[in-house]
């Protein structure tokens, strides 16, 4: 037996104004789940504890709370010391009891055809990654597009697919899924990683989905536009001065030893929009030994065609891609472009290794920038954090030179063709992103993408940075402290 003291978080409509936490301790058997805490609570403590259950063992649904703020099914989740328990991000109806119904009634039901034939073996295949839901909605409670929209959800999006697959369907699942909010979804992954079940919604569902719908014509105008000037340009925006590409030569020499070359793929928003960021970076490589190859041939990567459904020129995209690289036999290539980096690394089957920027530099270490008397906060980017799994590479770099205040890690709307596709979508998004940014205290932002970088900076009254530029910041002033000229 051990002894655990947990907060659970409390709320009766009769009576309470707003939900409050209550601690509890209880003594139970080690590797004893939260759902087991629940019931001694409720059994010894207070019997007033509302919590739903029903299978005790993963497949029912019904038990998901969250855990220190993260969804999880109760009866599958080992209990520890001093965790706090509260209910999904849904209505709360009492304690840890969420309303589920509006969400359940809207998932769409199979409408059956008359002597259908049974789905063969490669439909049936193709349904199974998306047919375990246990409509749990811990999915839908941490969707941003649901926060801010009327977007069905990612779990409603699933079964549109499921369906969509199924020739026992009459169903037009297509213009449905449409209809429910489609194109609200900003690809940030959250409902994916949050899943028990662990089905994969927005490339199984969602990019499937936007796929069927660009054959039907229902693609939004904005990506159409996209998607013409990749064709026509090779880039996903339009230049808006001098590019990256024409201020930097082929190969770049580190200051000292060489520890390491790549290739830099240099991604769309850093060519043509965020160019300082990426001349920063070249900056911080330099200086820490790396020596970068960049062949001027490389195009957009296909990220914004991928996302938004558009598949018809993205093999051609990776082909060019890959032959740039591997023709110069370049074994390791580098990003920086959150976005760039998912896709080069989950979408593309590649010959040479695809690297981040921040694990390029923790691995090989680098050299102590000074530290700077800055408060700052850090934007996980969703393409980073869920789409790379990079989170604590990032803060590694960050505590080095500024001291970090963390903010919860949500999306900031940028992503999926939201910020072309839905722009109101985006605004209110970068405005959730803006108020938690303030709530920080914090003096500046900082993220590790071009598209949060750019996004972000609209909602927030603080610089948003780089993190190459807080590092270079850093050896700026190391330099100065020096009394070293400073390079560059
Ligand atoms: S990827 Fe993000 S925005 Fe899209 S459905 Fe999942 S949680 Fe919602
Ligand atoms: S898709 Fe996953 S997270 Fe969403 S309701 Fe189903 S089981 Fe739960
Ligand atoms: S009680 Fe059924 S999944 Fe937890």
């Amino acid at each position: 037996m051990k002894e655990l003291t947990v907060r659970v978080s409390r709320f009766d409509p009769a009576k309470d104004e707003s939900a409050h936490l209550e601690s509890y301790t209880v003594n139970i058997n080690e590797g004893a789940r939260v759902l087991n805490v629940l019931h001694v609570i409720h059994d010894s403590l207070d019997p007033s504890l509302s919590f739903r259950y029903s299978c005790a063992s993963g497949q029912c649904g019904s038990c998901a709370v969250r855990v220190n703020g993260e969804p999880v099914l109760a009866c599958m989740e080992e209990a520890r010391d001093g965790i706090t328990i509260e209910p999904i991000n849904l209505p709360v109806k009492k304690d840890l009891v969420v309303d589920l119904l509006p969400t359940l009634e809207a998932i769409a039901f199979l409408q059956p055809i008359k002597d259908a034939k049974l789905p063969d073996k490669s439909t049936i295949d193709a349904i199974k990654p998306l047919k375990d839901c246990i409509e749990c909605l811990a999915c839908v409670s941490v969707c941003p597009a649901v926060a801010v929209t009327k977007f069905l959800g990612p779990t409603a999006m699933r079964q549109e697919m499921r369906l969509a697959l199924d020739p026992r369907d009459s169903g037009d699942r297509i213009t449905d899924a449409v209809r429910n909010g489609l194109f609200t979804c900003t690809t940030c992954q959250a409902c994916w990683k949050v899943c028990p079940k662990e089905i994969e919604i927005p490339a199984k569902a969602i990019e499937k989905l936007r796929a069927h719908a660009n054959r039907k014509g229902l693609t939004l105008p904005r990506h159409l536009e996209v998607a013409a000037l990749i064709r026509e340009t090779g880039r996903s925006v339009p230049r808006t001065g001098v590019t990256f590409f024409e201020q930097i030569g082929e190969v770049l020499e580190p200051y000292g030893p060489v520890k390491a070359t790549v290739g830099f793929f240099i991604g769309c928003m850093y060519n043509m929009r965020q160019v300082q960021s990426a001349l920063d970076a070249m900056e911080v490589l330099k200086r820490n030994g790396i020596r970068v190859i960049i062949p001027k041939e490389q195009v957009c990567c296909g990220s914004p065609l991928i996302r938004t459904g558009q598949l018809a020129s993205v093999d051609s995209l990776k082909q060019r891609n890959i032959e740039t690289f591997s023709s110069r036999k370049i074994d390791t290539v580098l990003t920086m472009c959150a976005g760039c980096g998912t896709t080069l690394k989950n979408d593309y089957k590649t010959p040479f290794k695809v690297i981040d920027i921040n694990e390029l530099l923790t691995q090989y270490g680098i050299e102590p920038p000074a530290r700077l008397p800055i408060k700052a906060t850090y934007h996980d980017p969703c393409h980073l954090m869920r789409g790379q799994s990079i989170r604590d590479q990032p803060r590694e770099l960050i505590r080095q030179v500024v001291d970090l205040v963390e903010m919860p890690s949500i999306c900031c709307g940028s992503g999926g063709g939201v910020r072309s596709g839905n722009p109101d979508e985006a605004a209110a998004l970068g405005s959730r992103r803006g108020e938690e940014i303030k709530k920080t205290g914090a003096e500046i932002v900082i993220t590790s993408c071009p598209f949060c970088e750019f996004h972000i900076a609209g909602h927030t009254d603080k610089p948003v940075k780089n993190i190459a530029t807080v590092l270079l910041e850093g050896y700026k002033e190391k330099d100065r402290m020096k009394g070293t000229p400073q390079k560059q």
